[in-house]
């Protein structure tokens, strides 16, 4: 059976009051297509925790850093709704651009403090493309559960952030990274990557996972850090635009290994930029 898909606001409301006449509890899975296997574990995960569930596909231009970047996004929506109909989501929400932002719009929701540094210092003005588009997909929904993946760690805080302070009563749900056999996150950029590109990919995650167990054993973290980048560099990456150690709870940076911690990483291969982060935990003694 195929996925039922709605494209106004209007039609959205109209599904989402009789649900809620219902009295059922309603998740949003909110992306930007070109579905991967983690969006379905979202889409899966979102289905065992509620009774129906919305999936949005919204590529949104305020998120992009670049009108070419926007461009040359894939649009695959005829495949994503075929890979979310064996799962059996509700619902498919795929608005045009002049539905989420219609002439005079005139509105951005802006985090501070999560939304700064990370991915924020290297890509001005996303963060207030996420935050804008995620609040009104919450609203629009108007769910009680919204899913996402822990790969966009720092999007999660902000989104979770963002729906404290706006007083949108949703629950984030924060799901693990999916990742291929040899370790590489699951993105949709990864279909940018040659074939050679492909091959040096999961030396991200590899490294992240080497340099959370040196910091675990207690090696120091500037310096250990320091190693990880060049080690990054030296298997083909491009560029390492940031490789940080943060808190777990509020993503301070962090010197020293004393608290729960993410290390998050964005680096360059060739022209793709590749994101990933890993949780690590205190094995030994810190710097
Ligand atoms: O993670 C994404 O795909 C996007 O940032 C999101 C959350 C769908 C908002 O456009």
């Amino acid at each position: 059976m195929s996925v039922p898909i709605v494209r106004s606001v209007d039609q959205l409301r109209e599904i989402v009051a009789a649900w809620r006449r219902e009295g059922v509890r309603i998740a949003v899975v909110p992306t930007m297509g070109v579905l991967h296997e983690g969006h379905l574990s979202l889409v899966r995960a979102a289905l065992e925790k509620a009774d129906r569930v919305i999936v949005t596909l919204f590529v949104n231009p305020k998120q992009f850093n670049s009108q070419a970047d926007l461009a040359a996004y894939p649009r695959t929506e005829d495949e994503d709704a075929a890979k979310l109909a064996p799962l059996r989501a509700h619902l498919l929400y795929a608005p045009d651009a002049e539905e989420m932002y219609p002439a005079g719009f005139a509105t951005t929701v802006s985090v501070s403090g999560v939304s700064e540094g990370l991915c924020g210092a290297f890509r001005p003005g996303h963060f207030d493309g996420v935050a804008t588009v995620v609040a009104k997909l919450f609203l629009q929904t108007s769910a009680d559960f919204g899913f996402f993946g822990e790969k966009d760690f720092q999007q999660v805080h902000l989104v979770r952030r963002m729906a404290r302070d706006l007083d949108i009563p949703i629950t984030i749900v924060a799901c693990p990274t999916v990742r291929e056999a040899d370790g590489l996150a699951l993105s949709s950029r990864n279909v940018r990557l040659s074939p050679a590109q492909r091959a040096v990919a999961p030396k991200l995650s590899s490294v992240l996972l080497k340099t959370a167990e040196w910091l675990g054993r207690g090696s120091p973290v500037l310096p250990t850090l320091a190693e990880s980048r060049a080690a990054i560099l030296a298997a083909g990456y491009r560029e390492v635009e940031y490789l940080e150690l943060r808190e777990e709870a509020d993503l301070h940076p962090m010197t020293s290994l004393d608290r729960p911690a993410r290390l998050l990483a964005a680096a360059w291969l060739g022209g793709t930029r590749l994101i990933d982060n890993v949780r690590l935990f205190r094995i030994g003694s810190t710097d």
